[in-house]
């Protein structure tokens, strides 16, 4: 038995069909990952079996043994307390903001029944998603972590209570490439650790293709392959998919050569971009200025710089990218 299978799932919504015929399954301990262009249907396939998106779910709906289809408003509350935890894409929005991240993280230890956790233990928690001088973030709001900070405060919140299914909606989307990569190998450990079955989307076939067993790919509300990882991404059969498969950079692979190596493809000279200073403070902003760059055939530019390094104090100059 699975520890979680979906078999010919349908969501209407107002009337409207928006997805049909999926069925998976997750097993203990590993990841089965759903990719798909952006509206193809991978939200509202993981989230509304657990009536969390407006949609009505059809189909058969399997957790730990438990028919969710055939259970109760109340029963299926309480399952979703116990057995599963959620990671989305935006933590802000998911954190509640008047709360500092201890008390969230006692609440969501709680939630399932356990007993108060002391503030050793909220802070091990911590401490277990990798986050540094864990004791002082539970005294700390979520708007003053990064967002690599928050996520990892949300996976500590998600897994809390010792869940068995864990869904993470575009866990990475919203970060850095390099955070990226962190939050996915602490997934990847947590699942190992504690058994975890992990139910994984992404627009972005490159996210998840390094950690999911199984990966289904999805256009417009329906599977268009489904199989072990390797073999889909080796042996794409569907247009579709080897499209998506075609948009993964790939950095063991030369670039196309459609003209001379060297040959000029892009360059612009002094580029500069202006606001103008919102509300009562007059002048304008210098957001970018002289920037120029030059990208040859069969070349590739990287433009490295921090957060925000487009937007210099006003009147300064922002550095032109160095190739
Ligand atoms: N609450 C809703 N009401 C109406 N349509 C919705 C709702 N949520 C999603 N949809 C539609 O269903 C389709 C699939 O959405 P979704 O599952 O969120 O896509 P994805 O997660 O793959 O980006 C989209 O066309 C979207 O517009
Ligand atoms: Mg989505």
């Amino acid at each position: 038995m699975s520890l979680y299978e979906i078999g010919n799932l349908a969501v209407d919504i107002a009337g409207k069909r928006l997805v049909q015929d999926v069925s998976l399954t997750v097993e203990a301990g590993q990841c089965t990952a759903i990719i798909g262009a952006s509206g193809s249907g991978k939200s509202l396939t993981c989230l509304t079996p657990f009536g969390l998106t407006p949609g009505t779910a059809s189909g058969s709906i399997k957790l730990d043994g438990v028919d969710l289809r055939t259970t109760d408003a109340r029963h299926l509350r309480d399952i979703r307390r116990r057995l599963t935890g959620f990671v989305f894409q935006q933590p802000l929005t998911a954190l509640t903001p008047h709360l500092s991240v201890g008390a969230q993280l006692q609440e969501a230890t709680m939630q399932a029944g356990a007993a108060r956790p002391s503030r050793r233990e909220l802070a091990q928690k911590l401490e277990r998603v990798g986050l540094a001088r864990a004791d002082e973030r539970l005294d700390q709001f979520p708007h003053r972590l990064s967002g690599g900070e928050r996520q990892r405060v949300m996976i500590a919140a998600a897994i809390a209570h010792h869940p068995k299914l864990l869904i993470a909606d575009e866990p990475t989307s919203a970060l850095d490439a390099s955070l990226r990569q962190e939050i996915m190998d602490l997934l990847d450990a947590l699942r190992a650790e504690q058994g975890l079955g992990m139910l994984l989307v992404s627009h972005d076939l490159a996210s998840v293709e390094g950690h999911a067993d199984q990966l289904l790919v999805m256009e417009k509300g329906r599977l268009v392959e489904t199989g072990p990882t390797r073999e889909v991404v080796s042996h794409a059969a569907e247009d579709y998919t080897r499209r998506l498969i075609a948009a993964t950079p790939r950095l063991d692979e030369a670039a196309p050569k459609l003209s001379q190596p060297g040959d000029l493809l892009l360059e612009t000279v002094d580029v500069g971009v202006e606001f103008r200073r919102p509300g009562w403070r007059r002048g304008t902003i210098h957001a970018v200025a002289e920037a120029g760059l030059t990208i040859g055939q069969g070349e590739s530019l990287a433009l490295v710089g921090g957060s925000g390094s487009g937007n210099p104090r006003s009147g300064e100059r922002s550095p032109a990218s160095v190739p």
